[in-house]
């Protein structure tokens, strides 16, 4: 299962979070966890501090670099053109290659714009076969959507059982940009504890982690869960065989608390930042 694509990549329907991935070790066992269980995406960021581990993983792994999506971000330091095509020059030397290219960060207008013209550059270069944003809300795409030549393919944002922003959910697929969901089982905050979480899964004989992927996956989102453990990183990617009936989806969006885990896009929002 793979998803549209938009700027000419394909957008895996599972892809693993590394964000807490530091030593070879942990890289090389997850690494091979996941592509041994199905996962074609990887996505890692200048940020995480992990590319070059990442980039060892894959080739002692073995895996055949075209079988995989790669994706890499732009961090807040570097939020002009020249700055954000020289951390794109940098990441990829440590990656080896970027398939998609996210902005991590919105931060102030008009910031972001001179970011985005220095990733359509890249685009149009061919250097990264997918752009796109990451903690992107809707005002803040309404500005890029008005002034972009190339329109981000992937908006990659906080969403988990407790936190669907349904309206951004709604922008994005009117406007055709892929969600992708970070955290999405609430990253350590109790999500998979819910009891509507935990109650459906004991019915539908599955685990919670694999009933709130599954839940995502229904509701049109890609989930990008993050683990260092390889039984976990298996048993997420059961999520595949996971079918929610109308009404379980029903009770699970009854969940909803717009409640974040992480940090709130707005509170960056033409604000001073790291
Ligand atoms: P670990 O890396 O030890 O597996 P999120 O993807 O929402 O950010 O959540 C990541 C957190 O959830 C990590 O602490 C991870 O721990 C844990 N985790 C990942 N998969 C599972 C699972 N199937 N069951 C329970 N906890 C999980």
């Amino acid at each position: 299962m793979t998803g549209t694509p938009r700027n000419g990549v394909e957008l895996p329907d599972l892809t693993l979070g590394t964000w807490d991935i530091r030593t070879p070790a942990q890289a090389e066992t997850a690494v091979g966890a996941a592509w041994a269980s199905g996962y074609r995406g990887i996505d890692s960021a200048a940020c995480y501090e992990n590319e070059d581990v990442i980039r060892r993983a894959i080739d002692s792994c073995g895996i055949p670099r075209d079988g995989l999506t790669v994706t890499s971000k732009v961090w807040n330091d570097a939020h002009d053109e020249a700055a954000a095509r020289a951390a794109f020059d940098a990441s990829e030397r440590r990656l080896g290659r970027i398939d998609i290219y996210l902005i991590h960060w919105p931060g102030p207008v008009p910031r972001f714009l001179k970011v985005w013209r220095a990733l359509e550059k890249l685009y149009e270069d061919g250097r990264a076969a997918g752009i796109g944003v990451s903690n992107f809300m809707v005002p803040q795409l309404e500005i890029l959507l008005e002034h972009a030549r190339i329109r981000p393919m992937l908006n990659q944002v906080e969403c988990h059982l407790w936190f669907v922003d349904r309206p951004l959910l709604d922008f994005c697929r009117r406007e055709g940009i892929a969600v992708q969901a970070f955290s999405p089982l609430g990253a350590g905050s109790g999500v998979l504890d819910d009891p509507v979480l935990r109650e459906w899964a004991d019915r539908l004989g599955v685990s919670p982690a694999q009933t709130a992927l599954a839940y995502l996956r229904q509701l049109g989102i890609y989930p990008l869960p993050k683990s260092s453990n390889p039984d976990r990183i298996a048993e997420n990617a059961g999520f595949r065989n996971v079918r929610i009936p109308d009404d379980g989806m029903a009770a699970l969006a009854g969940r909803n608390r717009l409640v974040r885990t992480n940090k709130d896009p707005f509170g960056w929002f033409g604000q001073g930042y790291e």
